[in-house]
């Protein structure tokens, strides 16, 4: 989502910060900006699209000077225009925001402006400039103006009768200050500058940011101190590494990141967690599960799980639901957040709400830097590396993985299986799941030349049963979100209740079959759908469908409750390819962002 830089130091400011927002273009964006601040004047050039529209700007403006910030837009409030594209500037002051000011509407009110954009930041600023001109003193200006916002915000502040200087401020987005290329930078990501060492800013914390150093202050503007911190260069920076697209180098990832993850979490041949004690699993009488989008589908697969290995059933919620759900917790309770990023807002929101309730918050992150790490009771980090395409395949794998080991801890601890059969199935997982999610080349003909005929296919129907209905989930999201192609998941039998009715000549029917148990009755389903017209794609185990006319992805599959790692590499490279035909950027589908940092 939006992502904001900012400098001050002996260099220029431009190529620390445009640098900064070439790190954090994966994240989704739709207009760019930057300013300057020199001499008691900034310069602001702003363009809507792809930030090479900027940097063609930039060239011809010269923007000069050693303190400076930018941003990258993904819209909330107001259409995608250079006008509504930060930084926003009232009067004497210039500033870029990721977030939502909420009460926008009456920040405004509290100030005499003439507003051009029709964005909250705009708000935002008119009030920062209100009381700048009041006071003269851009701390107090600060922690004043906050006292104001509700909602959530990271911003980067410059006042032009401030040379050399901005201040960094934040609620509930992330923000990270630190040393950095001679001199002082900002960042909505750590990863995204080059930092010497930085200091990560807690709701409510302001950083003043001079080509000296940096200085802290709590809400009320009173000094404070902050630990200093190493960034971590585990995180590779994004290199395509000669693939086209990030995301299939991604999917090509699949098997090492997913030994990467299980070898981290499996030691002695059972599963281990640091930090987290034996005593968490042993009290979960009800697997309760937090996230959104594809981890949300991760957490249905882990539910499908332990009602089958330890008998416990789950709930399964969507972190923009439970977090106004009015669920009651106590200290006994704990409760499993799924997060790619550990930056979702949404999920956040639920940690804390969960924590404020005495619960115990179990991170399963894959960025070790997030504020999901910081803030989980105990956290289970799944080994991914950096996902830059927008659509996750490797996390969800490695999510997958993770999951499957808690849910293997759970049925150790409660005695639901022995210690053997949890070595066994940890044993199968390391040497059997890894080989079989690889994708072999004749698997990538296959699928290509099958997504070759179904390009002008406009609807797709993801059914399956079991644990495969889970799957469809997944599968159908994957599809839709890249290549804009309308898909929706059904358990096999609930078609008939109502959605056959859509199934005609020329649509799909994307089937996945992997449980030998539910194979007839799922055979039965498809076939309802065909004699409607519906033209058949199987993803199915080796063996499987051989004496039907459907379009066949087999998938070796040694064991069915390993299923989804075999399938689901599968069913992401189908997308990939669809999207690919269709010509479209599978690294960037259009409106959506890597990491959704507003509610
Ligand atoms: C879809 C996708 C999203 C994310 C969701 C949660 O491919 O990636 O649905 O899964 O936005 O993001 P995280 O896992 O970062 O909390």
């Amino acid at each position: 989502m939006c992502g904001i830089v900012g400098y001050t130091g002996k260099n220029e400011a431009l190529p620390v910060v445009t640098g900064g927002l070439f790190a954090l273009e994966y994240r989704g964006y739709d207009s760019s900006g930057v300013a300057v601040l020199c001499g008691g004047k900034t310069e602001i050039v702003k363009k809507t699209g792809k930030l090479e529209n900027l940097m063609a700007a930039l060239e011809k403006a010269q923007l000069k000077g050693t303190c400076g910030i930018g941003h990258t837009r993904w819209a909330t409030h107001g259409e995608v225009t250079e006008t509504n594209a930060h930084p926003h500037t009232v009067g004497k002051t210039v500033l870029v925001h990721n977030g939502i000011i909420e009460n926008y509407v009456s920040v405004g009110k509290m100030t005499n402006t003439d507003f051009k954009s029709t964005t909250d930041t705009e708000r935002a600023c008119a009030l920062f400039n209100e009381l700048y001109e009041r006071c003269g003193d851009g701390l107090q200006t600060i922690t004043s103006a906050c006292r104001e916002f509700v909602g959530s915000y990271a911003f980067l502040v410059m006042f032009k009768d401030e040379p050399d200087i901005f201040y960094a401020v934040r609620n509930g987005c992330p923000l990270v200050v630190g040393t950095a290329d001679g001199g002082f930078a900002a960042c909505s990501d750590v990863a995204a500058c080059d930092f010497g060492e930085y200091y990560k800013l807690s709701d409510g914390d302001v950083a003043k940011v001079t080509k000296d150093g940096i200085s802290f202050f709590d809400k009320d503007g009173a000094p404070i101190s902050k630990e200093a911190l190493t960034p971590k260069k585990s995180f590779s920076a994004p290199d395509k590494c000669g693939f086209p697209h990030y995301m299939l180098k991604e999917m090509e990832e699949i098997p090492t990141v997913l030994k990467n993850t299980l070898e981290a979490h499996i030691k002695d041949g059972l599963p281990y967690f640091e930090g987290v004690e034996d005593e968490i699993f042993k009290n979960m009488n009800r697997l309760r599960i937090v996230g959104c989008g594809t981890a949300y589908h991760a957490g249905l697969v882990c539910e499908h799980i332990s009602r089958r290995l330890t008998g416990i059933e789950g709930d399964i919620y969507i972190a923009s639901e439970y977090r106004y759900s009015g669920h009651k917790l106590n200290k006994d309770d704990a409760v499993i957040f799924i997060t790619q990023s550990g930056e979702t807002a949404d999920t956040l929101a639920c940690i804390r709400m969960c924590r404020a309730q005495g619960a115990y918050t179990l991170g399963v992150v894959n960025v070790p830097t997030s504020t999901a790490v910081e803030e989980c009771d105990g956290v289970i980090l799944t080994h991914a590396g950096s996902e830059i395409a927008v659509a996750s395949t490797k996390a969800y794998v490695t999510q997958l993985a993770a999951l499957y080991l808690i849910v293997l801890k759970m049925s150790l601890v409660k005695g639901t299986l022995t210690e053997d059969e949890v070595r066994g199935l940890c044993g199968e997982l390391l040497n059997g799941v890894c080989a079989e999610s690889r994708l072999s080349d004749t698997d990538k003909i296959t699928i290509n030349r099958i997504a070759e005929k179904y390009s002008e296919c406009r609807d797709m129907f993801y059914i399956g049963r079991g644990l495969d209905s889970v799957l469809c989930s997944e599968a159908s999201l994957k599809l839709k979100e890249i290549s804009y192609v309308h898909s929706e998941a059904y358990p096999s039998g609930e078609l008939k209740h109502g959605t056959i009715s859509l199934i005609t000549e020329g649509v799909g029917v994307f089937a996945i079959l992997t449980d030998e148990r539910l194979y007839l009755k799922s055979i039965g389903n498809i076939e309802e759908a065909a004699a409607r017209g519906g033209s058949v794609i199987a993803l199915c185990k080796e063996g499987f469908c051989k004496d039907k006319n459907y379009d066949l992805i087999p998938c070796r599959i040694s064991n069915d409750l390993f299923a989804p790692f075999a399938v689901a590499p599968r069913f992401q490279y189908f997308a990939y390819c669809m999207t690919i035909i269709k010509n479209l950027d599978p690294d960037k589908p259009r409106n959506l962002a890597k990491s959704v940092t507003v509610e």
